[in-house]
């Protein structure tokens, strides 16, 4: 989520999928997007709702029509898979507009729950959804933090392939913090550096450049905890 909200155009309107306790909208809010957060259950989300914040109690699994319309600039889905919404989803990410799903997938019933297949994306299921978006990520595979599971993450653009994110958000600094260090390093999702040598077959890694901080779970100002995209 950190590394690449920086991709959403800035001050564009942002809908949380699924937002539970708001942690991913709090963050949203401090980078200066406006915010449409949605979940069945939004007792822990209405005090965030303000001039630049809508909380709205919707049951996004009754067959109905989707319900949210479209021409998002950005849309931000994780832990949360009710597999028939994905066109829809796909489909309201306004022009320029980013996707940042991320969820759990089949290979996680043996780390703990969701278990169900119905809440575990397949292979290269994010990827096939995305068709018609560009994608400027996409990871498969076991991760080790904050726990063990298996995880499918997509960042795509409805646009032309365009920047990377250069380094990731900061909450501390309310901008996109640029990350120190010439030399480019494998960063796990466990937070630590390692040469490509050293790493665990299956595990999901991705090529950055090192910032000061460990890429592991932090506090936004708000006091949430932000798992970060590693
Ligand atoms: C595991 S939580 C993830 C919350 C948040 N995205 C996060 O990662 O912190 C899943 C969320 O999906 C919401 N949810 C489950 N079924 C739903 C439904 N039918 N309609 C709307 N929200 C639903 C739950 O209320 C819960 O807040």
């Amino acid at each position: 989520m950190r590394r690449f909200a920086p991709l959403i155009p800035a001050g564009g309107r942002v809908l949380d999928l699924a937002a539970g306790a708001g942690r991913h909208a709090r963050l949203l809010l401090d980078m200066g997007f406006m915010v449409e957060a949605v979940d069945r259950e939004v007792v822990a989300l209405l005090p965030l709702t303000g001039p630049r914040c809508t909380v709205r109690a919707i049951d996004l699994e009754t067959g109905d029509a989707w319900p949210l319309g479209g021409g998002y600039q950005g849309i931000v889905v994780t832990n949360y898979l009710y597999r028939p919404l994905l066109p829809a989803i796909v489909a309201a990410v306004g022009e320029g507009g980013v996707l940042i799903y991320e969820t759990f997938m089949l290979g996680n019933e043996r780390f703990g729950r969701p278990r169900n297949p119905e809440f575990l994306l397949h292979p290269g299921e994010l990827l096939d959804a995305c068709v018609g978006l560009t994608v400027a990520a996409f990871e498969q595979g076991e991760v080790t933090a904050p726990r063990p599971a298996m995880m499918q993450r997509i960042a795509a653009i409805n646009g032309a392939v365009g920047r990377l994110p250069y380094g990731r958000y900061s909450a501390a600094s309310g901008r996109g913090a640029r990350s120190g260090g010439a030399k480019l390093r494998s960063c796990c999702n466990d937070g630590t550096m390692r040469r490509a040598s050293a790493m665990r077959p299956g595990s999901i890694c991705a090529v950055t450049i090192p910032s000061r901080s460990p890429p592991s779970a932090s506090t936004s100002p708000h006091g949430s905890t932000i798992n970060e995209w590693p």
